[in-house]
């Protein structure tokens, strides 16, 4: 049977995405290359959000033509997810030699569609049409950790979509509007995971905070969101639950409370603010001010004050004063975050701040970027330093990305701890002393706490 290679670009739920896809194409026969140039079939699973994602992914499919049409000319190539449902047939145009552009409700096909253009059955194959239902088409699982090894850890998508319509944001134009799945789906979804051994699990979603909250009506002053979690969170031999990615509008006081109530649950929000300035929140849309953020990590800290908090931050969107940009930097000063992900604005097509008055110029938010990186890096150094000498509970993964003699687990706060392991290591919870941290990782000791 012919062999497929998938790179995937941006966010979790594109990984998510190139799992099922990966895993409907093995489940036909196919085999998994390690790499395109063994490949008899190349699939990018794009990434839109910002320009340069989709112009990393062009770039690679303009070189990976280039290179085919000489040697292997019958390598079918292909475009899935999101820059695929925004710019669909315009990249046959722009590249002929693609033979597939697959959008973000039509995943589920893409195995088929391979198969019919293998086969010769058909040409071109461009789908970007909308499916009802599709939000719960994506439900396979490879479950092939780093070095082949089990997976312990497995994302599960709970919704598709986002009607939030931030100012800057294409998702709501490549996801599509809100549709959650259903508890039972995602819930019976959940139980064959941990039956096949995975120990946390991560519900993903483009804005979790809005889940089911047209379909599901809140039941004892809890969204159906946090009903969610509570169900799976009572599924026997499940250890860790996380989500991503939530929205500081939707945070609840419920959501709150129930990292207070739910044990598996553990201490670690990713919760994007974006800017620190009010004035530039309302210009995002973004449907929270400054203090309102604030309020939420207050509440956070004092139900879980170990609790690991990350954010996204953009800098430089039009109109964005010093003025502003220093109610940022005080912002991430204030709420020390563990780790923040700082982006230069850029312009999307069809987004209402592409076309707003003072866009600002590249040298401004070149150096927004590194003046916001630096004060950034300092807080997560800083934090990260203060955890030597420290115990902490570990979920080891597998082998360390870094060092594969080496073992890695994560916190339960979500920092990465790197330490001297064995196999049977994998898959479980432990506790070790941290004994070193460099400025992103933890090195652990599990021979002084409680070797398993
Ligand atoms: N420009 C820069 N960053 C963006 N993001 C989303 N849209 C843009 C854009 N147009 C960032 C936000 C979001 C993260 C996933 O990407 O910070 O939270």
């Amino acid at each position: 049977m012919p062999s497929v290679f998938l790179k995937t670009y941006g966010c979790q739920m594109n990984e998510r995405d190139s799992e099922a896809v990966a895993a409907q194409l093995v489940a036909k026969g196919y085999s998994l290359a390690p790499s395109e140039a063994v490949a008899d079939v190349v699939l990018l699973n794009t990434c839109s959000v910002r320009d340069n994602a989709e112009q990393k992914a062009v770039d690679k499919m303009t070189n990976l033509a280039g290179q085919f049409r000489k040697q292997r000319p019958g390598v079918l190539l292909g475009f899935l997810g999101c820059m695929a449902q925004s710019r669909g047939r315009e990249l046959i145009d722009q590249l002929p030699d693609v033979d597939l552009v697959v959008g973000t409700q039509k995943f589920h096909r893409v195995a088929d569609y391979v198969d019919d253009l293998l086969a010769g059955r058909r040409d071109k194959i461009v789908d970007t049409e909308e499916e009802r239902g599709s939000e719960a088409a994506i439900k396979e699982h490879l479950l092939t950790g780093a070095a082949k090894s089990k997976s312990v850890t497995a994302f599960v998508s709970i919704m598709q979509g986002c009607n939030q319509y931030c100012t800057f944001c294409i998702v709501p134009y490549t996801r599509g509007q809100e549709r959650s799945r259903t508890i039972p789906d995602i819930v019976a979804e959940c139980r064959e995971l941990v039956a096949r051994g995975v120990k946390e699990i991560t519900l993903l979603g483009q804005i979790v905070t809005s889940y089911g909250r047209r379909e599901i009506p809140e039941r004892e002053g809890k969204s159906a969101f946090v009903q969610l979690i509570e169900t799976v969170h009572a599924i026997e031999g499940l250890q860790r639950i996380r989500f991503t990615s939530p929205h500081p509008k939707g945070y609840g006081d419920d959501l709150v409370a129930a990292y207070g109530r739910l044990p598996r649950l553990v201490e670690s929000a990713h919760l994007p603010v974006q800017s620190g300035s009010d004035r530039v929140l309302k210009l995002m849309h973004r449907g929270y001010t400054r203090a309102r953020f604030l309020d939420i990590i207050a509440k956070l800290r004092a139900v879980k004050p170990a609790m690991g908090i990350t954010t996204d931050i953009i800098v430089g969107f039009p109109g964005e004063t010093d003025a502003d940009f220093a109610e940022t930097l005080s912002l991430v000063r204030e709420v020390e975050f563990d780790n923040a992900f700082v982006f230069k604005y850029s312009p999307r097509r069809d987004t209402p701040a592409a076309v707003m008055p003072d866009q600002l110029p590249e040298e401004v938010i070149e150096a927004r970027h590194a003046e916001l990186l630096a004060a950034v890096n300092v807080i997560a150094e800083r934090k990260n330093k203060a955890c030597e000498g420290s115990v902490a509970e570990i979920l080891v993964e597998g082998p360390s990305r870094k060092n594969a003699a080496r073992l890695e687990g994560r916190t339960r706060s979500n920092k990465i701890v790197v330490f001297e392991g064995s196999e049977r290591h994998i898959g479980q919870v432990m506790d070790v002393k941290i004994v070193h941290a460099a400025p992103f990782t933890l090195y652990g000791d599990p021979a002084i706490v409680n070797l398993g």
